[in-house]
């Protein structure tokens, strides 16, 4: 045990100095491919190491080929952040070593993971009552949703979406041999409304904060032809999701009351360390339909439900300590706030770009990312997308929108300040010029 204590206090050592250096770090990795497996050694060792030796080989091979998510300069696909209670948090959850089979042989996981969606339902405006579960990914969540809702409308093998869906929908679909039917978007990226038929769809799939542009489905009307044609409606709110903590920003959420499902990543915008993946359900019966299937061994006496049954995974992480420690720790007021700050940068650096002369906006800003793009072709972009990249001072990533290349800048990492911010703006101009 002394040397857990020695190494355990060296471990988290490292993890404090790595957070207050990681700005100063390139954000992108910078190495080439196959770089750090050449420098890894071919077998395992034969005789025990101590843990130092892996301390050491975490800064001297590993660092180089860590591209910086917890970089307060990381602004590509959506920005996370693992905040230090999410992190001790998943420390105690490793020594815990639950593994959630069913309710008894974790009685405190499953009930805390109940309550902990509760939690979080109610702060984000969600109605009392749904089953919750935590998720993986948001892609395991759209496994679950349209398993559902393909055993709850036998014969119906239609999955409706937008042509701005996540590409989780798209697999899952495949995956259960559903049939992908992507319907265009708007001028502002939302998914169009003429022309859907829902005659032989089994589930549709809205997403509040698209991927590329963030942008709204339209979720009541969405919600309206389901409730006619019976298709499960699942809403996709895994990155803007966590928004809805901010009662002001709750009629952009207008109708997900009304989902069958909905999925929401803490792990994405709500300072969760990887991975964390909300699911709720007003159809909890559907999901066990789909799900449930209890072997002789796995039979108890006791009259509860394990989460297993709502689900693809037998045995689960205890990932709700991490999310409750989270909720704890910030509050609803450290949530809004924080959330309120990246909102503000974001409109920040949305006005330096309509500000600036050979630079232009490319969707509207609803959330904490900004696409937008320099004067010139698709190809200058990227070109220009590739050379701030490589400086390791800020990391952005791109969309296509409206058949145009974009760049996209996410804020979420709760560690980013204006002067961040300030810093990847002026990386753009500087290198554009270049
Ligand atoms: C809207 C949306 N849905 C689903 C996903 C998939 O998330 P996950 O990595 O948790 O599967 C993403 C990922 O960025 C997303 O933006």
């Amino acid at each position: 045990m002394s040397a857990f204590r020695d190494d355990g206090a060296a471990a988290l050592e490292w993890a404090a100095a790595y957070l207050e250096r990681v700005r100063e770090l390139p954000v992108l990795s910078q190495v080439e491919p196959g770089a750090i497996r050449a420098a890894l050694p071919e077998r395992a060792p034969d005789a025990p190491e101590p843990f130092e030796a892996v301390l050491r080989d975490l800064d001297e091979v590993l660092l180089p080929g860590l591209t910086h998510w917890q970089s307060p300069r990381y602004f590509a696909y959506f920005a996370t952040t693992g905040s230090e209670p999410g992190i001790l948090a998943e420390l105690l959850a490793a020594t815990l070593n639950q593994v959630g089979i069913l309710w008894r042989t974790s009685p405190a996981l499953q009930e805390l993971e109940e309550v902990t969606l509760g939690w979080l339902a109610e702060l984000l405006g969600l109605p009392e009552g749904l089953h919750g579960h935590i998720e993986d990914t948001a892609s395991t969540g759209l496994v679950t949703a349209l398993a559902a809702a393909r055993a709850a409308a036998p014969g119906k093998r239609v999955v409706v979406c937008s042509e701005h869906t996540h590409s989780s929908t798209a697999k899952a679909a495949r995956l259960l041999e559903l049939e992908l039917r992507a319907v265009p978007g708007d001028d502002d990226f939302s998914m169009r409304l003429d022309g859907i038929d829902l005659t032989d769809a089994c589930a549709v799939v809205a997403t509040i904060g698209t991927t590329s542009s963030a942008a709204i489905d339209p979720v009541p009307a969405l919600a309206d032809r389901c409730a006619v044609a019976g298709a499960w409606l699942h809403v996709d709110a895994a990155y803007a999701g966590s928004a809805a903590v901010c009662p002001e920003l709750r009629p952009l959420f207008a109708g997900w009351e009304r989902a069958d499902s909905i999925g929401v990543n803490p792990h994405k915008w709500l300072f969760t360390p990887m991975d964390c993946s909300a699911f709720w359900s007003c159809r909890p019966d559907d999901l066990r339909n789909a799900f449930s299937l209890v072997p002789e061994y796995l039979r108890a006496s006791e009259d509860v439900v394990s989460l297993s049954e709502y689900s693809v995974p037998l045995g689960r992480r205890f990932r709700a300590l991490k999310l409750w420690a989270v909720l704890r720790c910030y509050g609803r007021e450290g949530l809004q706030e924080t959330i309120r700050e990246h909102l503000r940068l974001a409109a920040l650096f949305e006005g330096w770009v309509r500000e600036e002369p050979g630079w232009e906006v490319c969707a509207p800003r609803h959330f904490s990312l900004v696409c937008f793009r320099m004067d010139g072709s698709d190809e200058q972009n990227e070109a220009l997308l590739e050379r701030v990249n490589a400086t390791g001072e800020a990391f952005l990533s791109h969309a296509r929108l409206g058949g145009r290349f974009v760049l996209r800048l996410a804020i979420g990492n709760a560690r980013t300040a204006e002067d961040d911010v300030r810093v990847a703006w002026d990386v753009l101009r500087r290198e554009a010029r270049a």
